[in-house]
């Protein structure tokens, strides 16, 4: 790896511990206005000091975040259709000129293995490769699943695989309670998981320790941490299983406290 490439993960990737905690705020690119996220600008300005990166489209980047900010921007580079569309039918949206203008550590987009673009997406995902590595900057693979999908092991394992094959850097994938430890044995490239949709707070901070515990090097993690009653909490919470190596009664411990703080 050039040294680039390694300085840029290693902003993201924290160097001490091996692991990280991205906060993922991207949702809008597909889904509009997200609970939690109908106003940026506020919802995020407290979480930022909590976390290693930021993933996000450059149109909130620009309008909602402060430019003075040090917290790394890992970009959502894909996107096209709506919520009311067809998920797979994505192509790359931003440029890696503009990302390199927008002073990303890395770039991100989906592909939808299984799904009716699938060829689109991954061969997506090849061509940013391509142009990243010309730039020494990490690609994020995430592995969008859709609803027709199971969400187990051996689905979850072919899409990382096939991420990694592709020469995505990292890649983000879901947790499924069987045999995660497999998805990540097969992956030879670090894994991080996103949180999916809104669970207690409890349950989630239990699926980040045994992500961890399977090998995982961290979360990137949305819904679970903005939809929360305490999201600083949360985020915060989620930092002492990802970092400290907490439990998750030590994790939910620091939540409840900062609840009531807050
Ligand atoms: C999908 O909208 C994005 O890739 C999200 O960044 C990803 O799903 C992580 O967010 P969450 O934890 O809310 O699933």
């Amino acid at each position: 790896m050039d040294w680039g490439m390694k300085n840029r993960l290693s902003k993201v990737i924290s160097p001490k511990t091996g692991k990280t905690v991205m906060l993922a705020v991207d949702h809008g690119y597909f889904q509009g206005p997200t609970t939690g996220l109908k106003t940026p600008k506020e919802s995020l300005a407290p979480l930022l000091p909590f976390a290693d990166s930021l993933f996000v489209t450059r149109g909130i980047l620009r309008n909602c975040i402060d430019a003075s900010t040090n917290i790394p921007i890992f970009l959502r580079v894909s996107g096209g259709p709506s919520v009311l569309g067809e998920l797979s039918n994505e192509d790359i949206t931003t440029s890696m000129k503009e990302a390199l203008r927008l002073n990303a550590v890395g770039v991100g987009l989906s592909i939808f293995v299984g799904a009716k673009n699938e060829d689109r997406t991954i061969s997506n995902l090849g061509r940013l490769v391509n142009e990243a590595e010309e730039y020494g900057i990490p690609v994020l693979a995430i592995t969008a699943v859709g609803k027709e999908m199971e969400r187990d092991a051996r689905y979850l394992g072919l899409a990382c695989r096939i991420a990694a094959e592709m020469g995505a850097h990292m890649v983000k994938t879901y947790y499924c309670k069987e045999d995660f430890k497999k998805v990540v044995d097969g992956c030879p490239v670090p894994i991080v998981i996103a949180g999916g949709k809104k669970i207690p707070e409890r349950d989630a901070l239990q699926m980040a320790r045994n992500a961890i515990d399977d090998g995982a090097v961290g979360v990137d993690m949305g819904r679970n941490i903005f939809q929360s009653e305490s999201p600083v909490g949360m985020i915060q919470a989620v930092r002492a299983i990802v970092h400290e190596n907490k439990s998750v009664d030590e994790a939910f411990k620091i939540f409840n406290e900062l609840k009531t703080k807050n």
